[in-house]
């Protein structure tokens, strides 16, 4: 950075791509923004700088081609969730080739919330005198694509639970709530995260994508 040119691709062009474009304009470490949809496929010619991906799983192939094309080294920042098999393969490869970040939740409270479930499962495993049940569960918008969400998969691998477990509800327009239950008999301890804006991811993506092309 410190005065570079700095060309900011951000992938997918629904609700994040969007609100990412909005932060990133208000940032002054960018000089150029530009939306590529997955669905039209069209790539600029022009190497970007970074690239911050808030879209659908399967668009990780056309990101991966284009970064081969540009020669690699390009900052990889993937807020994008749901990926299969075939899609960690290519992140794999990616990895080869770009420095690569991924997050299933940019937001500064789960990054808490991922240490206070850290401590829970240590805390719980000190424990003597009782045993803890852990349920984990996630609220969100009717319109989001996978289930159940990439933080509750995180929350899960931390505190050792099957994501099969996971209570995920599809209501209204919720941004996103997790919560983890710890039961013992006659008592219960939640620990909750509740997202009332999208920008708080937007704005962790972007400071990611700035902290990696300092790097670069
Ligand atoms: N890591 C985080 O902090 C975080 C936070 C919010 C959302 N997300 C994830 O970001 C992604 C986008 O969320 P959103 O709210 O903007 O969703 P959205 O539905 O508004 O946008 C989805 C984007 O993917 C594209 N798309 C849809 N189907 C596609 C397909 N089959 N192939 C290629 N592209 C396709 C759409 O055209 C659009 O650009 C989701 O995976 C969501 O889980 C991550």
């Amino acid at each position: 950075m410190g005065g570079e040119y700095m060309y900011l691709i951000i992938v997918g062009n629904g609700q994040m791509g969007r609100i990412i474009k909005g932060c990133a304009e208000e940032d002054k470490a960018f000089d150029k923004i530009e939306i590529v949809e997955p669905l039209d496929n069209k790539w600029p010619e022009e190497k970007a700088d970074v690239i911050i991906d808030f879209s659908h799983h399967s668009a990780i192939k056309d990101i991966y081609e284009y970064c081969r094309v540009k020669g690699g080294n390009i900052p990889v920042v993937i807020g994008t969730t749901g990926q299969d098999e075939t899609d960690e393969e290519v992140i794999k490869q990616l990895e080869k080739i770009c420095p690569v970040e991924r997050k299933s939740n940019f937001s500064r409270g789960i990054f808490m919330m991922n240490k206070l479930a850290e401590k829970a499962k240590d805390l719980i495993k000190e424990e003597q005198k009782y045993s803890w049940d852990i349920s984990i569960e996630e609220i969100h918008h009717t319109k989001k694509k996978d289930s159940p969400s990439g933080t509750a998969k995180t929350l899960c691998s931390i505190l050792g639970e099957p994501w099969e477990n996971v209570a995920a509800i599809r209501m209204g327009n919720v941004f996103g709530e997790h919560k983890i239950y710890l039961a013992a008999e006659d008592e219960v301890i939640e620990i909750s995260h509740r997202a009332y804006s999208k920008k708080i991811f937007a704005l962790g993506a972007i400071e990611v994508a700035k902290k990696m092309m300092s790097l670069k």
